[in-house]
């Protein structure tokens, strides 16, 4: 997979990516990250990105030429099958979207900045806008890196145990059930003795059953879905 993502905060991006799971998918090979500075796609000498709004109003106005020109020098060099547009109001990111992005071959991501980009970008260019929650950050970067940690993860071979992402939290619309390890009794805090009796039937069931137990009480709306 293939990840192309347009930033004017090129540097607020680039750590997630250099430690422990993104960095070995990345150093295996199995996803390439690259980052665009949107200023290297402007013309004017003070590399602007923004102006102010048509109509008035407060707060600056991401301009379509830019972006324009980077989607247009990317889309030159292959197919996209996403290009998306991280906004607060966008679709709440789920797992169903990670699940079904890790799947894709080559993905764009534009993050936003000041008040936002120009409708004609979301119109022209942008396939699908994702939003990481109801709350609005400084800018996308940071719910970029979310949604690459979230789209990494899933791609065949990135996790060491294949299964591990299966067993995940939203993976079946349920929570995770409680996990425990060594030692078994600290500080009379016991261990479930039914994990000990090595029978696995009985304990997938138990796990299912505190699954479900977990998600009625934590989240219900999952239930729902
Ligand atoms: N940019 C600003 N707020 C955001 C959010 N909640 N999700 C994605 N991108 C954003």
């Amino acid at each position: 997979m293939r990840i192309d993502i347009i930033t004017v905060l090129p540097e607020l991006l680039k750590s997630p990516f250099k430690a422990s799971i993104l960095k070995r998918a990345i150093e295996t090979g199995l996803v390439e990250v690259h980052f665009h500075n949107l200023r290297d796609y402007t013309t004017d000498n003070y590399k602007s990105i923004d102006d102010t709004q048509f109509g008035g109003g407060a707060g600056m106005v991401m301009m379509v030429e830019p972006i324009d020109k980077c989607i247009t020098a990317l889309k030159a060099e292959r197919h996209y099958d996403e290009v998306i547009y991280m906004t607060p109001d966008g679709e709440t990111l789920k797992q169903s979207i990670a699940n079904q992005l890790s799947l894709q071959e080559n993905i764009i991501i534009l993050c936003g900045h000041y008040k936002g980009v120009d409708q004609r970008v979301r119109d022209h260019f942008i396939t699908r806008e994702i939003s990481i929650g109801d709350y609005v950050l400084s800018g996308g970067e940071l719910g970029a890196a979310v949604l690459c940690d979230a789209v990494i993860r899933l791609i065949p071979g990135v996790l060491g145990n294949e299964t591990s992402a299966l067993t995940d939290s939203f993976q079946d619309n349920l929570l995770a059930p409680p996990i425990y390890t060594k030692p078994r009794d600290y500080k009379g805090w016991k261990v479930p003795e039914l994990l000990f009796g090595g029978n696995f039937q009985k304990i997938e069931k138990w796990r299912e059953e505190q699954a479900y137990l977990r998600t009625k009480e934590r989240r219900p709306d999952l239930l729902d879905e």
